[in-house]
């Protein structure tokens, strides 16, 4: 068997790389902080059902990218979601249907993550916070210390600013990582025990401290009680409160969504906060991904392409087609 390729990060950028690279016949280890897949496609588990906190649909623009969709819908890893849309400006909220397909993962977003990882063997629990070479391959050390290699080649698949420490051994990717700003965003799920009185299920919103209102149950294979809700503050509002316990982000955006929704908000019966420090790239890149070939260090994610999900698997594809065309 050969070296196998170290991949950090297991969002969609990761999975995207080590999918291609395992269908060309080499062999790959993932290293994972958190305690499972997804990244920023993750789902929060809670007594009340599962809400998906971070993305929350996306789009196929891309041909490849559609032609690869199609095949997970096959497979029952993503659904269509059809959201009666809404859009407000200044309090003002409208109707705002429109045509674009828009997927999610079923039965919540992170079941895509879960297909896509598989039995890949991965380490979760594992920050990596070194990456270094000795005279021929190379090397992971975590947060314990602990060392694991070695590896032929190292993708690190995290947000840009994460990457930037991770690239040190090749100065040039590294100062573009840390070049790249990403800006955060406060999520914060909410659940009722009774239905909200509303038609809304999705809803873009302009000025004030709300960006994107969203109701969990009108998406595929959602349970419909009880009726959740996902609310993402806007980069703005999420910057300047960054640092707001989350009981006080959840009481401030709850009162902004009774606002905006024009129908009684009870208080709710389950409330959780995540703040995203890391969650857009403050604009796109069409770099794919970076790479150094000799050396075997490359970087990948949503930040080398659009900030979206579909960027981050475009980047992952990248990554691998520059490694495999490498090799040849
Ligand atoms: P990530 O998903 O961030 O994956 C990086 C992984 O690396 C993570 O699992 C992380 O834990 C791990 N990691 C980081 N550092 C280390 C380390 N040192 N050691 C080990 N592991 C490490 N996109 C859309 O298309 N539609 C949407 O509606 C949408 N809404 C969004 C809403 C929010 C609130 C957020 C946060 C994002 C949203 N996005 C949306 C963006 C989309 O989620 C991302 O573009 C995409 O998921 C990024 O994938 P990635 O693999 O590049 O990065
Ligand atoms: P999309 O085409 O549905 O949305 C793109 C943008 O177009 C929206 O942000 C919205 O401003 C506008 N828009 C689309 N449909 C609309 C409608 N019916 N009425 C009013 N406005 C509408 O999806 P795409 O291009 O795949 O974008 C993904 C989404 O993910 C965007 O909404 C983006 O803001 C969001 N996102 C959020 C992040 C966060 O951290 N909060 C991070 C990355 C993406």
């Amino acid at each position: 068997m050969s070296t196998p390729i170290a991949i950090i990060g297991t969002g969609m950028a990761g999975l995207s790389a080590g999918q291609a690279l395992v269908e060309a016949g080499l062999d790959v280890r993932y290293f994972e902080k958190s305690r499972g897949s997804g990244g920023r496609m993750a789902s929060k588990r809670s007594d009340t059902g599962s809400l998906d906190l971070g993305a929350q649909y996306f789009t196929a623009r891309d041909r490849r990218f559609a032609d690869v969709v199609q095949q997970w819908r096959a497979r029952g890893w993503v659904g269509e979601w059809a959201p009666s849309l809404y859009q407000a400006s200044e309090g003002q909220l409208s109707p705002s249907p429109d045509e674009q397909v828009r997927w999610v993962g079923v039965p919540r977003m992170s079941a895509i993550s879960r297909a896509l990882l598989g039995a890949l063997p991965t380490e979760f629990s594992c920050r990596i916070t070194e990456v270094f070479r000795g005279d021929q391959y190379w090397h992971l050390q975590d947060a314990e210390g602990k060392n694991h290699g070695p590896f032929s080649r190292v993708v690190v698949a995290t947000p840009a600013p994460q990457a930037s420490n991770l690239l040190a051994a090749a100065p040039k990717l590294a100062s573009v990582a840390a070049g790249v700003a990403m800006e955060p965003t406060w999520s914060v799920g909410l659940s009722f025990e009774r239905p909200l009185d509303t038609e809304l299920d999705g809803c873009f919103v302009q000025g004030g401290a709300l960006d994107w209102v969203a109701r969990n149950r009108s998406k595929p294979g959602r349970e419909p009680v009880p009726d959740s809700w996902v609310l993402h503050a806007s980069s703005d509002w999420s910057r300047h409160n960054l640092d707001l316990p989350r009981e006080a982000v959840t009481e401030a955006l709850h009162g902004e969504f009774a606002e905006l929704v024009g129908c009684a908000v009870p208080a709710p019966s389950f409330s959780v906060a995540h703040r995203w420090l890391y969650a857009k790239p403050t604009s796109s890149h069409q770099w794919g991904a970076l790479g150094d070939a000799d050396l075997g260090l490359y970087a990948c994610g949503d930040w080398c392409s659009s900030g979206r999900v579909e960027g981050a698997w475009l980047s992952g594809q990248e990554v691998a087609r520059r490694i495999i065309s490498h090799l040849q």
